[in-house]
């Protein structure tokens, strides 16, 4: 059913169902404004059924390729097994974000800020990480909303992955 705007709107988001004003105080009625926002908002699980494997492919990809040129990152990664670095990152991210949970079977829990203490990651070097995947996600073009998500969820790993 298509409806537009007013109290028809308000009706149709409010999660107890059409008609079901009644389990809401009036203050706690929701706006047409707050609805749109909550029902078009994309949670972290959807984003792999948003973008699929090769959204992941493309993007770890773009950020693995600057890696061994980069004159912070470049030594810190094993110049022998990037391709097996790459798979880790690629499989974590697909798990994180709603696809399959190769990484944890793989791997398991991803305790990633513990993996991460054998490197000396300083605020140069998280601004360096957080510089080539955001050089990476604006090469790779995702669906919006993802791409925000995932925006967001660099930002604050890679400070939490701060170590000295
Ligand atoms: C902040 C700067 C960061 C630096 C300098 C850094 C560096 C590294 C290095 C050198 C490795 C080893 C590569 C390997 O053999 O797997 C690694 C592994 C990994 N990193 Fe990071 N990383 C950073 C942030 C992050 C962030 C934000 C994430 C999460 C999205 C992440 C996820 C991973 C994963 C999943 C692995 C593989 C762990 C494993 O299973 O052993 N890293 N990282």
């Amino acid at each position: 059913m298509k409806v537009e705007g007013g109290a028809a709107e308000s009706i149709r988001g409010n999660p107890c169902g059409a008609g079901a004003f009644a389990c809401y105080p009036p203050d706690r009625l929701f706006n047409v404004q707050q609805m749109r926002y909550w029902q078009s908002k994309m949670l972290e699980e959807d984003v792999y059924s948003a973008i699929g494997e090769e959204g992941f492919n493309k993007l770890v990809a773009a950020f693995y390729r600057q890696v061994p040129t980069d004159s912070i990152l470049g030594p810190m990664y094993p110049r022998e097994d990037l391709t097996g670095a790459e798979y880790r990152m690629r499989t974590f991210l697909i798990g994180r974000f709603g696809g399959p949970p190769t990484y944890i079977q793989e791997r398991g829990h991803p305790r990633l800020r513990m993996r991460h203490l054998t490197f000396q990651i300083n605020q140069a070097a998280r601004d360096r990480w957080m510089q080539l995947m955001t050089n990476a996600l604006d090469e790779t073009q995702l669906q919006p909303e993802a791409d925000a998500i995932l925006r967001a969820f660099f930002d604050g790993m890679s400070s939490f992955m701060m170590n000295s």
